[in-house]
């Protein structure tokens, strides 16, 4: 995305020039899925695919805001003083929720601004567009007022907008990985501590692809809100034997010894997920660091396995991405990332085989789903921050 092409449409929208400029990327999870939520272990990293940003400073207490992906819902104004959800307010209901937890911390804002959004993550492809957009408008009023407001705040403000605002019971990996994010890296976060390690994502040899099965089935949040749910009864049952206060607690030992107590089989699968995925993660990054890509790989399709079978929040889409991308040659892995329940899947590709991999697996899928899939490379990014001219 060109600068001055923001810059223009920004223009067009307003009258007058833009001001600052900001980018906030999306993220895929390299591994670690569903343990956010039970104090597990995530690895995900951010993507150059991400939300921008054009901003001026307005003198009343407004905000208009226009998003180049949503010209038929206009712009939206709203006022910095009532920051309540509004379904109509669409896609700005994610800006209106940082803003109203943002002056909660730090007081009224002294005035609004107008806004012109482009964003180039597909939405509902589980890459994160909604995290994308809660950290760049956390940064933008950031930096636009000057706040004395950590990062680590910004991006737990981001959870709350999902979380309070939007009605999504998600944990902390999406608005972390946005926002706390370096070119280059992984991250390792322990979500029971948000201790973390940045983890070097060296790949001179392969491509990360991202393969979209532009799929997403219906009520995906009532289906990720009752993942959670069930993983709490679980825990609640396991909490009458064992001393945790999360199933990331736990070693796969210990839950093997008293997974008896958890009466459901649902439920002691979705448990049984949690659990082995947050250790398979441990793993993983520690098969990164060494060089051991092979076996980085192998724990990716466990990981898919997993959450096919225990955790079920795969689709046909998805399944066969991640089960047709392992039959390839030069594949070292592949998974599904994200929530699920449609979405895409990564893959790691040896360079020289990028080409014949994405003609494979995308006409198998055409051929058995009947429509197309979508395949990108992924590049890792920073997180969310102003993009200044010299760049
Ligand atoms: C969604 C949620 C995250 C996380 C993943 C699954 O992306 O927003 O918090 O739970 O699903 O790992």
């Amino acid at each position: 995305m060109e600068r001055k092409q923001l810059m223009k449409e920004f223009k067009e929208r307003f009258n007058y020039e833009g001001e600052r400029v900001f980018f906030s990327p999306g993220r895929i999870n390299l591994i670690g899925e569903h343990t956010d939520y039970n104090g597990g272990k995530v690895f995900p990293c951010a993507i150059t695919m991400g939300t921008y940003g054009v901003v001026k400073a307005r003198k009343d207490n407004k905000v208009h805001a226009y998003s180049g992906n949503f010209p038929e819902v206009d712009t939206i104004v709203f006022n910095i003083q009532d920051l309540a959800f509004k379904k109509e307010d669409n896609w700005t209901n994610y800006v209106k929720g940082m803003m109203k937890y943002i002056q909660e911390q730090v007081g009224e804002l002294p005035h609004g601004f107008d806004l012109y959004v482009y964003g180039t993550i597909p939405n509902g492809a589980s890459l994160s567009s909604s995290a994308s957009l809660e950290l760049l408008t956390g940064v933008i009023v950031h930096d636009l007022y000057n706040l004395d407001i950590s990062r680590l705040d910004l991006v737990k403000l981001g959870m709350r907008t999902e979380n309070e605002f939007l009605g999504l019971n998600s944990g902390i990996l999406d608005q972390f990985a946005v926002g706390m994010a370096v070119k280059g890296y992984a991250m390792l976060l322990d979500t029971n501590t948000l201790s973390y390690e940045q983890v070097p994502v060296d790949l001179p040899h392969h491509k990360i692809v991202i393969m979209n099965s532009m799929t997403r089935r219906e009520l995906v949040d009532s289906e990720y809100n009752t993942r959670r749910e069930q993983c709490e009864a679980a825990l609640e049952q396991l909490q009458e034997v064992v001393d945790v206060s999360s199933l990331g607690e736990l070693t796969e030992e210990t839950f093997e010894k008293y997974k008896h107590v958890i009466k459901d089989d649902v439920l002691m699968r979705r448990a049984r997920h949690a659990v082995y995925e947050s250790a398979r993660t441990d793993r993983a990054a520690e098969a990164l660091k060494a060089g051991e890509l092979d076996l980085f790989g192998k724990y990716m399709n466990e990981s898919h396995i997993s959450l096919d079978e225990d955790y079920e929040v795969t689709i046909e889409a998805t399944d066969l991405l991640a089960r047709s991308a392992w039959k390839e040659p030069g594949v070292i892995g592949a998974r599904m990332t994200g929530g699920g329940f449609g979405g895409c899947c990564i893959a790691i590709v040896e360079n020289d085989e990028v080409k014949s991999f994405v003609e494979n697996v995308g006409s198998g899928f055409n051929e058995k789903i009947g429509h197309e899939a979508e395949f990108y490379i992924a590049e890792t990014a920073d997180g969310a921050k102003e993009w200044v001219d010299n760049e």
